[in-house]
């Protein structure tokens, strides 16, 4: 049984901090199930740390299905999000609620998510009215990079401030299940927190939101392009990587591996039937053609 989206609110309400983590394939989301992950997010952030895209903005809905598909098979107990990509939703609501749709049935998770405050409302409240769970994405919108001119902090001035309160509000109205809010101070995080009766998931956005989010790729070092500010690694696993792989190489070059643990044994002495078979053939077939 999978983690429900009420748990998520019964969290908020106990004061139990909500973990949420990104994966985008089996293995990862096996490890991520196994350790005990409540949430699982495909999210979009797979184009820059998986498929080496410069933003997310490249992302399409196939591939986003694909490796949604892939973290549902690697896990058994955690509450899966689906990211919507990029323009998969914008362009009318009917194709938004088809293309949500379609991460429930050919993707296999149980939710999804979408960027944008207030002016997704209307769009969130259809998807949900289909019986599919939605979480928000408020803050630090990545989709929207071009127009928000960079990967800035939002919600800084008292006007933008009070814009993404209102967004929050406007969500919470529509029905999304969850929040999350991107790189937004931590007061206001706080103040948001404190505003809405729907979990808040922070990412570069303070201590106080109901629950934390991170990309997984940040989380264990496999990513080293740029260490965004609001992520700590926990593990260096690219440097990990390197050190097995320079390693193997070593041994090949060097016949240190494989070993005979690593081989295959056969009775020696089928090897010596074959071996003199094979020096006998040339007379055997010269003997033939002689008869
Ligand atoms: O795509 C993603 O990984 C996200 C998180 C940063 C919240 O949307």
């Amino acid at each position: 049984m999978r983690v429900p989206i009420t748990r998520l609110k019964e969290m908020k309400e106990r004061g139990e901090k909500i973990c949420m983590l990104t994966a985008y394939d089996f293995s990862t989301a096996r490890f991520l199930d196994e350790a005990g992950v409540p949430v699982i997010l495909v999210g979009d952030s797979l184009g820059m740390v998986a498929l080496g895209y410069q933003s997310t903005i490249p992302v399409t809905l196939d591939e986003m299905l694909h490796h949604t598909r892939a973290v549902v098979r690697g896990s058994q107990h955690a509450l899966i999000v689906g990211d919507m990509p990029f323009m998969t939703y914008h362009s009318s609501i009917p194709e938004a609620v088809r293309n949500a749709g379609r991460f429930l049935q050919e993707g296999g998770c149980q939710v999804v998510k979408l960027e944008g405050g207030e002016r997704m409302a209307e769009t969130i409240r259809r998807i949900v009215d289909c019986g599919i769970p939605v979480m928000g994405h408020i803050g630090l919108t990545p989709q929207s990079i071009n127009q928000l001119g960079g990967y800035k902090v939002q919600g800084k001035s008292a006007a933008s401030a009070m814009a993404l309160l209102s967004d929050a509000r406007a969500l919470e109205e529509a029905g999304v299940f969850a929040v999350v809010l991107e790189c937004v101070p931590a007061p206001l995080a706080k103040l948001i927190t404190a505003s809405v009766s729907v979990p808040t998931i922070g990412i570069g956005a303070g201590v106080h939101c109901d629950g934390q989010v991170q990309v997984i790729a940040d989380l264990l070092g496999l990513f080293t392009d740029f260490v965004p500010k609001h992520a700590k690694q926990y593990a260096k696993l690219g440097e990990a990587i390197k050190q097995a792989v320079a390693q193997y190489m070593n041994e090949v070059l060097s016949c240190a591996f494989p070993t005979d643990d690593e081989s295959f044994p056969m009775d020696e002495r089928i090897i010596a039937e074959i071996t003199d078979k094979k020096t006998a053939r040339p007379s055997t077939l010269s003997a033939g053609k002689a008869r």
